[in-house]
């Protein structure tokens, strides 16, 4: 009996040490990653002692707001035209590397008939605006690598963050921004706009009471032919980016929208994904003729699979490079129903879904075809999200992409000065910027599957469903 046991003892051993050799035979471990059950899987690290979840956070009321503006490109000044159009914002100081861009917004400003803010130029000029004891949110508008170290640099100070996409570019710097907003109790929310656009929003509130059944699947992506663009940024920061990073590094325009309708980390989570590109043609070319490249990391056309907790599929795609005409897909797939937005806005409703009245006297339904144009207008009206029914005149007046960066904005200062929680947590901010480095490891390792962290950790079935909190 005891030899036996000996004898299992040795075996088990053996199994383990074997599977620890093939696991490093396989050569798949990185710095913050390794290989297990198949997967590849990066560090999770654990809450460390004083850090509490963000889930649901609200900060007391902030009646007047009062923001800062770092990154004044080609983005930045919009965010500012927009404060000057919402009540109960002062706008407290402006920051840019270059002296003209904080010109510009001062300009703006003025023109709405608004105090002079603080003019901060200069790379490190950032850190003095987030030191500022008056102001309460700092709003970063800066390229790619900026992101992360400012934002944590401004919740250090006390300040809540808005960070344009994606908020982080590795998810090294996903867990910084996580473990500081959860440690210094600030909101650290990314600026997805397209979550509010006037369809998504809408499929959402249709997802979410049921009128396509149980998703199954869904699709996103950033299709957006740059070559008109690609002049236009900072010191050249974006083609600079993208040659040097494989995978779908500006994902969260597509893969947002859809992980709200799915109520990721509400209930439901991201498991893991794999990824597969083309090779490099014209991003090659053009770098070749910007900087004289001989590589480009990022392939033209890149395509991701991710798996959802409860078992559906998302599917993203990032292209920046060829001609085609603009597409974020925004698609969902239910089992009694169909929305999609590009190239063809259309849905496929079946009998008894929508709620009773949408569906026009005399009009039919066809489950193999596009509902008629009435049908659409009468189920987008009927599902009208409530944030829409309250701004969309006055967000399509100020515009911001046709509307959408005005509700955005309006949003977050409205729970900002409501003490409510924000739309997009921490973590929503976390989940979707990623997706950068994830899908990179897996098309460096032949698309092998790589598991999305949980930067909940272990948090993602406490919250029940997306809610947009109002007073
Ligand atoms: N949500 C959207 O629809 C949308 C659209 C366009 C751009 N963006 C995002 O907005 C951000 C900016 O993009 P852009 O097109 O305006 O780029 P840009 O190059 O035109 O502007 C970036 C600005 O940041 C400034 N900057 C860089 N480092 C800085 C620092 N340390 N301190 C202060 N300022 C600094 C630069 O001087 C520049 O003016 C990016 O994250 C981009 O992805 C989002």
């Amino acid at each position: 009996m005891k030899l036996n046991r000996l004898f299992i003892l040795c075996a088990a051993m053996l199994v383990g040490v074997l599977a620890q050799s093939c696991c490093c035979d396989s050569g798949i471990s990185g710095e913050n990653y390794k290989f297990e059950d198949g997967m590849i899987v990066f560090d999770e690290p654990s809450r460390a002692a004083g850090q509490e979840s963000m889930l649901g956070f609200a900060a007391d009321p902030i009646p007047v707001v009062r923001v800062g503006f770092i990154g004044l490109g080609q983005r930045g000044p919009g965010a500012v035209n927009r404060f000057t159009h919402i009540e109960g914002v002062e706008i407290k100081g402006l920051c840019d590397i270059e002296q003209s861009n904080v010109d510009k917004c001062q300009n703006m400003l003025k023109n709405a008939g608004m105090p002079e803010a603080g003019s901060y130029v200069g790379p490190e000029a950032y850190k003095e605006l987030c030191e500022r004891d008056d102001v309460d949110l700092i709003y970063i508008a800066t390229d790619w690598i900026h992101h992360v170290p400012i934002a944590l640099y401004a919740m250090e100070h006390g300040k809540h963050v808005a960070i344009e996409v994606p908020a982080a570019i590795s998810v090294e710097e996903c867990w910084q921004l996580v473990d500081t907003s959860e440690r210094t109790r600030r909101h650290c929310m990314m600026l997805e706009n397209c979550v509010y656009d006037f369809f998504e929003l809408t499929c959402m509130n249709m997802a979410h009471q049921g009128v396509f059944g149980e998703i199954l699947h869904a699709e996103g992506a950033y299709i957006h032919n740059l070559s008109d663009f690609w002049d236009s940024y900072h010191s050249n920061w974006r083609l600079d980016f993208n040659q040097k990073h494989r995978g779908d590094v500006y994902a969260t325009h597509g893969f947002g929208p859809v992980c709200m309708a799915l109520n990721i980390h509400r209930g439901n989570k991201l498991n893991y994904l794999v990824c597969m590109d083309t090779k490099s043609v014209n991003g090659l070319e053009k770098a070749a003729a910007k900087m004289g490249s001989t590589e480009f990391a990022n392939g033209d056309h890149t395509s991701t699979l991710v798996k959802t907790e409860l078992g559906q599929t998302i599917e993203i795609q990032h292209n920046v490079y060829t001609p085609r005409p603009y597409n974020r897909l925004y698609q969902l797939t239910g089992s009694k129903g169909f929305a999609n937005k590009y190239p063809v806005t259309g849905f496929t409703f079946t009998e008894g879904m929508l709620k009773e009245g949408v569906i026009p006297e005399g009009a039919t339904l066809n489950p193999h075809g596009f509902a008629s144009k009435e049908i659409e207008e009468a189920a987008m009206a009927a599902y009208k999200h409530p944030i829409h029914q309250e701004i969309e005149e006055k967000a399509k007046t100020v515009g911001g992409h046709g509307g959408m960066d005005f509700v955005m904005d309006y949003r977050l200062i409205y729970c900002l000065q409501n003490g409510l929680p924000l739309d997009q947590d921490v973590y929503d901010a976390a989940e979707w910027s990623c997706i950068g480095e994830l899908s990179a490891t897996s098309a460096n390792h032949n698309s092998m599957p790589v598991k999305v962290p949980d930067f909940t950790r272990g948090d993602w079935n406490k919250l029940d469903g997306v809610k947009f909190y109002t007073k």
